[in-house]
């Protein structure tokens, strides 16, 4: 990978809140390459290893358990930023293509000031914005990743300073107040103007998950596989 590539996408990354690297070397013969992954990859920070002790972690459907944490089924995942359950989420996510779904699967991605902007459009949004920059959410970590996860104080969703942490099916106990807040930001995640970039072999994606939800479209397709490096921005 040219130094020039990386470059361009730490740029993009720090201006817009995610980018994308296409034809990346880490696939020679169509195959994942370890190394070739982590050394791109440590272009955006140092690896984690974290939740599920490896650096590399694999995205693919294994499981039909509906409950199942997202990197491990197939189907939808709604907007959300990763590691929200812990009291520091890792500060980047490199999604590596190696194989696309067929069938649907596309990355989408949101950033946390369109969707203040768009929340400040929504019934309601302001009162909403108001209890979600207070420290008063919790989430639930995923089984998988539950021994790793110590307890973490309640913590703000938007508080303010340009970040966002966000994830609605493991949110813990909410108040009425709460839950209509919480009902407000995902009609702001719908009405906000989202990019969606389709998967080729070889692409990179990077996403700031302090400043930029993801989710992705719906897929079936049982041989799509993706890899995941969380890394730490301070090196
Ligand atoms: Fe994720």
């Amino acid at each position: 990978m040219r130094e020039t590539e990386i470059a361009r996408a730490q740029e993009e990354l720090a201006a817009r809140g995610w980018a994308l690297l296409n034809d990346a070397p880490f696939l020679p013969h169509g195959r994942p390459d370890p190394e070739g992954v982590l050394r791109i990859a440590t272009g955006f920070g140092r690896p984690s290893d974290r939740d599920g002790g490896r650096e590399i972690w694999t995205i693919a459907p294994r499981t039909t358990r509906p409950g199942a944490t997202f990197s491990m089924r197939a189907g939808g995942a709604a907007f959300h930023t990763d590691a929200q359950y812990h009291s520091r989420p890792e500060d980047v996510i490199c999604l590596f293509v190696v194989r696309p779904a067929d069938d649907g699967g596309d990355t989408m991605l949101l950033t946390e000031r369109d969707v203040v902007t768009a929340l400040r459009r929504e019934p309601a949004g302001e009162t909403a914005l108001e209890r979600l920059a207070q420290p008063v959410w919790t989430w639930t970590p995923p089984d998988v990743f539950s021994k790793a996860a110590a307890a973490v104080p309640p913590m703000p969703v938007l508080p303010g300073d340009g970040t966002v942490r966000w994830r609605r099916d493991n949110l813990g106990p909410l108040r009425p107040p709460q839950a209509q807040a919480a009902t407000v930001f995902e009609s702001g995640l719908r009405h906000a103007p989202a990019v969606r970039l389709c998967h080729h072999p070889g692409d990179v994606i990077v996403i700031d998950n302090r400043r930029t939800l993801h989710g992705r479209t719906p897929f079936a397709d049982p041989e799509r596989r993706l890899l995941r490096v969380r890394l730490w921005a301070d090196r």
